[in-house]
């Protein structure tokens, strides 16, 4: 997808059962007009994934998975597949903090997933952030150089093109404390000089780069305008069908008037 189009990712995390995911859908479809220039996701909980992915319209909104394993099948209780998503979702979460820090995913796992959504047509989200620790040691850089070469160390030039990266600062996630727009351009321009280094200047020209933390209707335009920002993953604020539609709007390019 190219960096013209916003790309809007709303992750319901654990909430929202099938019966309120589906009067949620109800009520945003209604709230949200599609736009050539802004691709809507939506993540829930995979339990409403399939119901969902026969309730929308793939037109107007694309589905996420949040988690997966990176096997494709066999004897792994409880887990679901990228293989087992491919045809109900077009992306799937990678690397989300909650993920790397409740659940202890390591970079092998994260690495390894990566390869399993590209493996089955999904675009990995790969989600990066340092912690509150981190940050006050200095050490943003080079957690975001760290992630970004344990998640991305088998992916050619070539997948690379299907790879979302999501800046989600550890603190700025469900803290409320959203990062100023100046630091969230700094580590985006950090990521993209780290994917030049990588795979060269057109692959970090192309890359999408996501801010997510704490994102608001209020906030959200403040990001969107960063011009090295291409969306926006956003937690709190999608479970609102009103605050998460304002959100898609702002992502709209002639909305800015409308929106004032
Ligand atoms: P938040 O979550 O918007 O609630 O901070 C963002 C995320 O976890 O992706």
């Amino acid at each position: 997808m190219a960096r013209d189009k916003k790309l809007i990712i709303g992750n319901w995390k654990m909430n929202l059962n099938m019966h309120e995911a589906s009067l949620y859908v109800h009520q945003l479809a209604k709230l949200v007009k599609n736009h050539r220039d802004v691709e809507v996701v939506l993540a829930p909980t995979a339990l409403t994934l399939q119901s969902l992915s026969l309730q929308i319209n793939y037109r107007q909104f694309k589905l996420a998975a949040q988690n997966f394993y990176w096997r494709d099948m066999g004897a792994y209780t409880g887990e679901i597949s990228a293989a087992q998503l491919n045809g109900i979702v077009q992306y799937g979460l990678v690397g989300h903090s909650e993920r790397r820090h409740v659940f202890n995913e390591s970079d092998k796992d994260i690495r390894a997933k990566v390869q399993a959504a590209i493996r089955n047509n999904l675009r990995p989200v790969l989600c990066i952030g340092e912690t509150a620790f981190e940050r006050s040691e200095g050490e943003t850089a080079a957690v975001l150089h760290d992630q970004l070469i344990g998640g991305l160390a088998n992916v050619t030039s070539e997948e690379l093109k299907e790879v979302v990266i999501a800046y989600e600062p550890v603190w700025a996630i469900g803290s409320g404390k959203n990062a100023l727009p100046d630091d969230v351009s700094q580590a985006v321009r950090a990521i993209r000089s780290q994917i030049k280094h990588l795979y060269g200047a057109k692959s970090a020209e192309e890359i999408q780069v996501l801010y997510g933390g704490s994102v608001t209707a209020d906030s959200a335009k403040a990001y969107l305008d960063l011009p090295d920002v291409d969306g926006l993953l956003v937690g709190g604020a999608s479970l609102d069908a009103h605050a998460f539609s304002e959100i898609v709007k702002k992502a709209h390019k002639g909305s800015s008037l409308a929106n004032k």
